[in-house]
């Protein structure tokens, strides 16, 4: 990253996320590279990491978002992502959201079901427009990771299945206010293995070549997200190899190929960084516990997510040790079984692969304040977001009348 962790801490304090925007570029440029000659579009998934300096980076970079509630559609927007470039998926939208949506012109709203699919019509007809839409299908595909986190099979909620997707496309292609022009799957995320994508394109694009043949025409290949990423020792895909094989099952079709990555993106360009307050022994077990916590970054606790920590500190003899926080959960932990030398009051942990799925997912609970964001670029650091005080956590509170007490 090019600047020093100690001076980092002494400037904004710990818990800290620190994120690398030449990664993230480099990691931007590599997957864009790897689909040239072909018509593509990075939407990336506002979800994992939707600070609004990241968003604007993006944006001069050329990116698209891909959003999942009006609140990342309007982060997007204001970041300067073109409102072209703008998707809008989720299963559950709100009458709200898809008028906002509509009314803000987006590229496409995805359809998760015959129900919303209904909806978007009809709010559409109100506002008279005709709404771009694409349909997620569910291909039904294992895609051989965690469970929490795959998606594209029938027993997930996401999608329809292709039958019924054919049903809505020829609904939407009938109806004066859809305009069917997109189709969209993800079938799972920290995707390490091909086949499944490949698979999945294989079935998506016949389904595209039927639909053709009944003169509905797809214009924009939404594959998801869902590029796997190295946290521990996973061997991960080529974005070469990844765009290659959705080329080939597309080939024979004029197609713009949409991406919504996250992870890929976020993950390995940033890190979370927390010190130590103690050290404690229950009987043999060691615990070092840090002033971060599950609130903080969720992942180790939700779904034992394995994120390396390693001690800036680096002399005397290691031991394993469960890194633990403040909050008043046995569940609250970043790591088990973690190797780490001797530690003191102050010293600093620096927890890896924590730029995605790391700020967007912490909260207020036990009422510590969310922390502090810092973008590091070209050997510059910058605050992006600051440390929540004790006032802005009660504001919304505050601003209440509760005279009903007095
Ligand atoms: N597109 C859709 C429709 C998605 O549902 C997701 C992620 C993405 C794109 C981005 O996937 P990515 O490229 O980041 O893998 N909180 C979990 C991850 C949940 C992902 C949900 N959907 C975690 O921390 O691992």
């Amino acid at each position: 990253m090019g600047l020093d962790i100690q001076t980092l801490v002494k400037k904004y304090d710990t818990p800290l996320y620190i994120y690398d925007f030449n990664r993230v570029e480099k990691q931007y440029n590599g997957l864009k590279e790897a689909f040239s000659g072909k018509k593509s579009l990075i939407a990336y998934a506002v979800k994992a990491n939707s600070n609004l300096a990241l968003l604007k980076y993006l944006a001069k970079l050329g990116s698209g978002a891909d959003c999942v509630s009006i609140g990342e559609v309007k982060r997007a927007l204001k970041a300067g992502i073109k409102k072209y470039k703008i998707i809008f998926s989720g299963v559950g939208k709100k009458d709200s959201e898809i008028r906002e949506a509509l009314e803000r012109d987006i590229l496409l709203i995805n359809l998760e079901s015959e129900a919303e699919m209904k909806r978007v019509e009809m709010i559409a007809k109100e506002l008279g427009v005709e709404a771009r839409v694409s349909i997620r299908v569910n291909p039904n595909v294992d895609p051989k990771t965690h469970p929490y986190i795959s998606t594209g099979l029938h027993e997930n909620k996401f999608g329809v299945s292709i039958d019924m997707a054919k049903r809505m496309y020829i609904y939407a292609k009938k109806s004066k206010n859809l305009n069917p022009i997109g189709i969209h799957f993800h079938i799972g995320s920290q995707l390490t293995e091909l086949s499944p994508i490949r698979e999945a394109c294989e079935i998506v694009a016949d389904l595209v070549r039927s639909l053709k043949a009944i003169d509905i025409d797809i214009k924009f290949f939404d594959i998801g997200g869902g590029l796997g990423v190295i946290y521990d020792n996973e061997t991960t895909i080529n974005p070469k190899d990844y765009a290659l094989t959705i080329i080939r099952a597309t080939k024979d079709l004029d197609l713009t190929i949409v991406m919504e990555p996250g992870r890929y993106l976020m993950a390995n360009s940033g890190i979370f960084l927390t010190r130590v307050l103690y050290e404690k022994k229950n009987g043999n077990k060691r615990f070092v516990i840090v002033d971060g916590a599950m609130n903080d970054l969720l992942r180790p606790s939700l779904y034992s997510a394995y994120h390396k920590i390693e001690a800036v500190k680096k002399d005397g003899e290691k031991s394993l040790a469960d890194v633990v926080g403040p909050v008043c959960e046995s569940g609250d932990f970043l790591g088990k079984g973690v190797l780490l030398p001797p530690l003191n009051h102050g010293d600093i942990l620096i927890v890896h692969s924590a730029g995605a799925y790391g700020f967007t997912m912490s909260s207020n609970y036990n009422s510590r304040g969310r922390v502090a964001e810092v973008a590091v670029y070209n050997n510059r650091d910058y605050l992006i977001r600051e440390r929540e005080s004790f006032s802005d956590q009660i504001r919304l509170e505050e601003s209440c009348d509760t005279s009903w007490q007095d």
